[in-house]
């Protein structure tokens, strides 16, 4: 083959092309586990922001340890026996995919627009002088563009948010990706889920939320531009704070304790 012919310029090129692909598959695959470990502390550190419980001193190991977790049966509302799963190793979002861990969501009751709802998931206990002081709920459906995920955080009432937060989403930035605005998170903090007779009755408003009387204790003010995200997520934790969702845990918990 001559010094500079088209032949040895498609060899280069293949060859660099191959050397380029092992080199970024090998990396992929030997950093696979790093990325999970890296998402799984990063869901741990959500949970301690949600709960209150996050400071940059502290690593998140460390302060996760003030964290129980457990994983409910959701239609039963029972706690699951520690050696039924492995809450350490649990994978809730494969479950809610696998069809012998998951239940097909009927359309017309399907708020959060997810299809299937995993059989157990984990729960997150905080307790304080051995008394249940704040439960972590996970939480996903659908906004505009994408499924979010998040936590939610209910005080010891079991009706009272403490805090909401969101881990992953791909709304458009500025828009539905201000749910992320800690401004318009701290508005949850303090508000109820259900009305005394135990009907759910938290609204996302679209303009502004009732200042005084009644409602107020129930109302959000909506994210100006964004409704169909602000929708879902009003949808969301309806669905999970509902009947087919965590409301049996939370009435048993009422009744029964931990
Ligand atoms: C490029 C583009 C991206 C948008 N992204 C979002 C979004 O992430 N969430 C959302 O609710 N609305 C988004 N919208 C706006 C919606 O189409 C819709 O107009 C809006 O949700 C209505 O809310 P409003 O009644 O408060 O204006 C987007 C619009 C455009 C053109």
């Amino acid at each position: 083959m001559a010094r500079e012919s088209v032949g040895k310029t498609f060899v280069v090129a293949i060859v660099l092309a191959a050397f380029c692909s092992l080199l970024v598959s090998g990396a992929a695959i030997g950093l696979r586990s790093k990325q999970e470990a890296n998402k799984v502390r990063d869901r741990k550190k959500n949970i301690l922001v949600v709960a209150g419980l996050h400071d940059a001193q502290t690593p998140v190991e460390e302060a996760f340890q003030q964290v129980e977790v457990r994983i409910v049966d959701i239609e039963s509302g029972e706690f699951v026996a520690g050696d039924q799963f492995d809450p350490e190793t649990f994978d809730q979002r494969a479950a809610a995919k696998d069809p012998e861990l998951s239940v097909a969501i009927p359309a017309a009751k399907d708020l959060a627009g997810i299809g299937r709802r995993e059989k157990y998931s984990l729960v997150y206990l905080v307790k304080k002088d051995d008394k249940l002081d704040q439960v972590i709920l996970p939480i996903d459906g659908k906004g505009l563009w994408s499924t979010l995920y998040g936590f939610l955080a209910l005080g010891d009432d079991l009706n009272t948010v403490r805090g909401i937060t969101w881990y992953e989403h791909a709304e458009t930035p500025g828009l539905g990706g201000e749910i992320d605005n800690p401004l318009w998170k701290a508005q949850w903090d303090g508000k109820k889920l259900y009305d005394p007779q135990g009907n759910y009755k938290f609204q996302i408003v679209k303009g502004q939320a009732a200042q005084s009387g009644p409602a107020a204790d129930y109302q959000i003010d909506g994210l100006s531009g964004a409704t169909l995200t602000a929708n879902g997520v009003a949808n969301l934790v309806q669905y999970w704070l509902g009947e087919d969702g965590f409301k049996k845990m939370l009435e048993r918990l009422k009744t029964e304790g931990v």
